[in-house]
């Protein structure tokens, strides 16, 4: 083979490890620098102040068990014991050796699609900086990429040398944020990432976060959690001010936008690959799990699926969004009973309670 040869990867092994994406968005270049929005401002301050530094205020010497992360009570471990009793079981000779072993696996799925969730982020909040209209919200977004691609990284060091190998990202969130990378309104960029997806991040770290004791899961989770509800306010100053200014059509593409990540698309993020990698087949474990579901009335998502409303909805209505189009938003999801969360928890400016770095920081300095 000559040097040529050499420097050229091959094909098929280079699609297998990229995914390209073609995005349709104008980059915008701005001659005004004036600081006029100043909320923004003092966002972005406040960002730079709490950045955190993933190599000295992590212990990464930590010594991790991952079968001592393993909560044996939550939803999912309780389900596959259960499915363990129904007729024809695949998991009916299980020990707890075995179920230990399920938890650990759980765990890897979880905290793999957090890793290419993070990846997700630190793309599209590059594409905020090269296609926003504003400078101070290009300011912004450049210190978001930064807090990204430093949750990218924690989560793939911990996976790595604590836990193990990672799972392939699942395509429902694949999926979901591919959309936003291609398309070429830079706000849908915002309201699938800052409201939505990082709604559902935040959801999902606290409840990781309630399950583990390990000093360094958790430490990591609260820095990451301080960083993503900044994110959301990011998104709900934006949004608000660039939203009225829309029409009411434009408005409507967005609340169907909403609709269609929140009522329709009930597809949820699943890994089967924890099944092959255990040895156990999809096909057969799904009926015994669908069936314990069943027997002990079981629903997987819903503790889950109310944090993650009790942050979306709140900040949609404050975009204006509930209520533009005589309602259309709001009836749609009033029928599906979300108006409940509606004056829930209050991510869009409450994000200093979130703040653990400044937390911890202040009281090092009081010690
Ligand atoms: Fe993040
Ligand atoms: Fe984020």
């Amino acid at each position: 083979m000559n040097v040529d040869e050499q420097a050229v990867p091959d094909r098929a092994v280079m699609e297998a490890s990229v995914k390209v994406i073609h995005d349709h968005a104008d980059r915008i270049f701005l001659w005004s620098y004036e600081r006029d929005r100043e909320q923004l401002v003092t966002l972005y301050n406040k960002a730079m102040g709490s950045q955190w530094n993933s190599v000295t205020e992590l212990d990464w010497a930590t010594d991790v068990d991952p079968e001592a992360l393993v909560d044996h009570h939550s939803p999912f471990m309780v389900l596959c014991r259960a499915a363990a009793d129904e007729p024809g079981s695949p998991l009916a000779n299980w020990s707890d050796r075995e179920f230990s072993a399920l938890g650990v696996e759980q765990l890897k799925a979880s905290l793999s699609q957090f890793m290419h969730g993070e990846q997700g982020a630190m793309m599209t909040a590059a594409k905020i900086v090269e296609t926003v209209p504003w400078i101070d919200a290009k300011y912004y977004a450049s210190t978001q990429t930064m807090d990204e691609a430093r949750h990218t990284e924690v989560f793939a060091k911990y996976l790595h040398t604590k836990v193990g190998e990672a799972y392939p990202m699942s395509p429902f969130l694949e999926e979901q944020i591919t959309v936003l990378l291609e398309d070429g309104r830079w706000d849908i960029a915002y309201l699938g990432m800052q409201i939505v997806i990082e709604s559902l991040a935040l959801a999902a770290f606290g409840d990781m976060l309630r399950r583990t004791q390990e000093p360094l899961l958790r430490k990591l989770l609260r820095y990451v959690m301080s960083d993503e509800a900044r994110h959301v306010a990011f998104g709900v100053l934006t949004l608000q001010e660039y939203y009225q200014g829309l029409t009411e059509a434009e408005l409507l593409d967005r609340q169907e936008f909403l609709l269609e990540n929140t009522l329709r698309n009930r597809t949820r993020s699943t890994t089967p690959e924890i099944w092959e990698r255990l040895g156990v087949s999809v096909d057969d474990v799904v009926p015994a799990l669908m069936g314990a579901a069943s027997r002990i009335g079981f629903n997987r998502f819903d503790a889950f699926q109310k944090a993650f409303f009790a942050k979306l909805v709140p900040n949609v209505r404050k975009l204006g969004l509930l209520d533009a189009n005589n309602g259309h938003l709001r009836r749609q999801w009033g029928e599906a009973g979300l108006l409940e969360f509606e004056f829930a928890d209050d991510t869009g400016s409450d994000y200093q309670t979130y703040d653990a770095v400044a937390a911890d920081r202040a009281a090092a300095g009081s010690n």
